[in-house]
């Protein structure tokens, strides 16, 4: 199922709007990331740090907890807005990919709302870690 054009347009002005957001006193990097569910709701996140570095949130898993938290799992698509048009990083994909499939379309957003890249999971993470259907830590168990 691919994006409608209000749509898009719906995921490009939040991405902007809540980049603004980002609490990012230490890399001074904002980032803005929304997120459509299929049922068209639309969740944003940004991110935010702290001077724990380590414990700093990015935009990305905010907008996916913002929207789990909200009783949404499904999702049509996200985008991420940075000064660069950079890409999300592993670990949002990885946690991405706890809810989408392969196909998920990721518009990554210059600050102006420049669609740079239209890029899918698959293109951001092609192998991604899943659990063995029997766990090995379970095998002969029974
Ligand atoms: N960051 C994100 O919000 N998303 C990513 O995918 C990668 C990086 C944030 C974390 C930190 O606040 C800043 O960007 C610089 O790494």
């Amino acid at each position: 199922m691919s994006i409608s054009t209000e749509n898009r347009q719906r995921l490009i002005d939040a991405a902007i709007r809540v980049r603004k957001l980002a609490y990012a006193p230490y890399s001074e990097f904002q980032v803005g990331a929304s997120l459509l569910s299929t049922s068209g709701e639309l969740f944003t996140g940004c991110n935010v740090e702290n001077v724990s570095y380590g414990l700093t949130i990015c935009a990305e898993r905010v907008a996916i907890a913002n929207a789990v938290s909200q009783g949404e799992r499904a999702f049509q698509g996200m985008a991420l807005c940075t000064s660069s048009a950079g890409t999300p990083c592993g670990a949002c994909s990885q946690v991405l990919a706890e809810f989408v499939s392969g196909e998920f379309p990721v518009l990554i957003l210059d600050p102006t709302g420049i669609v740079r890249q239209e890029l899918t999971l698959n293109d951001l993470l092609p192998i991604r870690f899943a659990l063995p259907k029997v766990p090995s830590d379970q095998e002969g168990a029974n």
